[in-house]
C-alpha cells in the first residue's frame, strides 16, 4: 500500500520571515520561492501583504513566478486583509488566501475584546469574503492549542459551511503535549460535520521544544499537512523544522505517511536560508546541523568506521551531505585516528601507530580538534614511516 502524502506548507517566507533580524529583500525571497519549489514543497506562505507594501509586492512577484504549487498570502478575519490578499495573489495559478482570528478564551477575552458568538461571526464573514475570490481557503484558528475543544469543533465547522478547503490548528503558543495536541485533531476529526471534506493542518511552535513532536502527532492522528519552516525560524523559540518532519515521515515507513520532498537538497537550502537571513543553524541541529552527521568520541567513531549504521540512523547523502566525518579529539581512540590517517595517505603498521597515538594525543590534549594540517606535521616530527 502507498503512504499517504503529507503535504508541506512552507511558512518560512511569512511566520519565519517576522522575526527579528531575518528579513529578506526581494530579490532574496524570490530566490527562496523558487529553491523552496525545487525542493518539493506543496504550498509556500509567501507573506502577509497587507502588513506592508513591500510584502504585498513580494506576494505578488512569488505569485507570478511560482506555476506547479499553491502560492498563499495571510490575513486576519478583516476585510481589508483579505481583499489585499486577494490582490496580491490574482497572478498565482493556485492561489490561496489564508484567513483566521483568534479562538482561544485569552485571544477572545483580552486580545479581540469579544465573545465566542462574534468570532463565531468574523469567521464565517471571513472564509465567505475569502471565497468569494479563491476556492482555496485556508482557515486558521489561532491559538488553537489552548482552545478548549467543543468550541473550537464550532468554529471549525462553521468554517467548513462557508467554504474552507483547509482547516489550520495552530499550537500559537508552544503549549501543548505531543498526546494533547494530538488527541485535539482526533477530536476534530470525530466531531466536526463535514471534516472529511477538507484537509486538517498543523502549525506549531517550538516553545517547549515539542513543535516537531506535535506536528507528528498530528498526522498520525490525521491532519494532511503540515506547517513548518526551514531551519525551524519562526516567531519566539521558532516553528516546526520542514528537515525534521520530513525525515522523521521518511525515517519511519511503517506510519505510512510521506511527502513530496526531494531530501538531497535539504542541506543546501538550509544553508541558503541561514545565509540570507543572516540565522546560524545550531551546530547540534538535527538534520541540518553542522555536527549532525559528525562523530567524535572514540567509541562512536569506533562504531561507524566499521558500519555507519552503528551509530547514524541517517545516509547522510540522503539529506544532501556528501559525508559523515570522524572529529579527532582528545576523546578519539586508535581507529579513528587510523582512519583519518589513512584518508590522507599514510598506512602505518601496529608500532608506528601507536608512536602516533602517543603523540596525538599530547597534540589534541593542547586544542580542540586535530586537523589534517597537525596530523602532517605530527607524523614529519616523529619521523613516522609508512
Ligand atoms: O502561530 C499562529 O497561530 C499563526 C497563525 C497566524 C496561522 O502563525
Ligand atoms: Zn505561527
Amino acid at each position: 500500500m502507498s503512504a499517504q502524502k503529507i503535504q508541506i506548507f512552507d511558512t518560512t517566507l511569512r511566520d519565519g520571515e517576522q522575526v527579528p533580524g531575518c528579513k529578506l529583500n526581494m530579490e532574496e525571497k524570490l530566490v527562496i520561492a523558487r529553491q523552496l519549489e525545487l525542493l518539493g514543497v506543496d504550498v509556500i506562505e509567501a507573506g502577509f501583504p497587507v502588513s506592508s507594501p513591500g510584502d504585498f509586492e513580494a506576494v505578488k512577484a512569488i505569485a507570478a513566478q511560482t506555476k506547479e504549487i499553491t502560492v498563499c498570502g495571510l490575513s486576519r478575519a478583516v476585510e481589508e486583509d483579505i481583499r489585499v490578499a486577494a490582490q496580491a495573489l490574482s497572478g498565482a495559478r493556485r492561489p490561496r488566501i489564508h484567513t483566521g482570528i483568534g479562538t482561544s478564551e485569552s485571544h477572545i477575552n483580552f486580545k479581540l475584546r469579544s465573545t465566542q458568538e462574534k468570532v463565531l461571526e468574523r469567521a464565517i464573514a471571513a472564509v465567505t469574503l475569502a471565497k468569494s475570490f479563491v476556492e482555496d481557503v485556508e482557515f486558521y484558528a489561532e491559538d488553537a492549542g489552548r482552545t478548549e475543544n467543543e468550541f473550537l469543533a464550532r468554529v471549525c465547522e462553521a468554517a467548513i459551511k462557508a467554504g474552507a478547503t483547509v482547516l489550520n490548528i495552530p499550537d500559537t503558543t508552544g503549549y501543548c503535549l505531543p498526546e494533547e495536541y494530538g488527541a485535539k485533531i482526533k477530536y476534530l476529526y470525530e466531531n466536526v460535520k463535514g471534516v472529511d471534506r477538507v484537509r486538517l493542518s498543523t502549525h506549531c511552535h517550538n516553545d517547549l521544544g515539542l513543535a516537531t513532536a506535535n506536528s507528528i502527532s498530528g498526522v498520525v492522528n490525521g491532519a494532511r499537512q503540515i506547517e513548518c519552516t526551514i531551519n525551524g525560524v519562526g516567531e519566539r523559540a521558532g516553528n516546526t523544522a520542514l528537515e525534521e518532519v520530513v525525515m522523521i515521515l521518511r525515517q519511519h515507513p511503517y506510519l505510512n505517511l510521506d511527502t513530496n520532498v526531494n531530501t538531497k537538497l535539504l542541506a543546501e537550502t538550509s544553508a541558503m536560508v541561514s545565509h540570507m537571513m543572516r540565522m546560524p543553524v545550531q551546530p547540534n541541529k538535527a538534520i541540518v546541523g553542522s555536527n549532525a552527521f559528525s562523530h567524535s568520541s572514540g567509541i562512536h567513531q569506533d562504531g561507524v568506521i566499521k558500519h555507519r549504521e552503528t551509530y547514524e540512523i541517517i545516509d547522510p547523502r540522503d539529506v544532501g551531505v556528501s559525508d559523515s566525518s570522524i572529529v579527532l579529539t582528545a576523546r578519539s581512540g586508535r581507529a579513528a585516528l587510523a582512519y583519518r590517517l589513512q584518508k590522507i595517505g599514510y598506512n602505518f603498521d601496529k608500532n608506528t601507530l601507536d608512536k602516533a597515538y602517543a603523540s596525538f594525543l599530547q597534540v589534541a590534549d593542547r586544542t580542540k580538534e586535530v586537523v589534517d594540517h597537525d596530523l602532517h606535521i605530527l607524523v614529519e616530527q616523529e619521523n613516522l614511516v609508512a
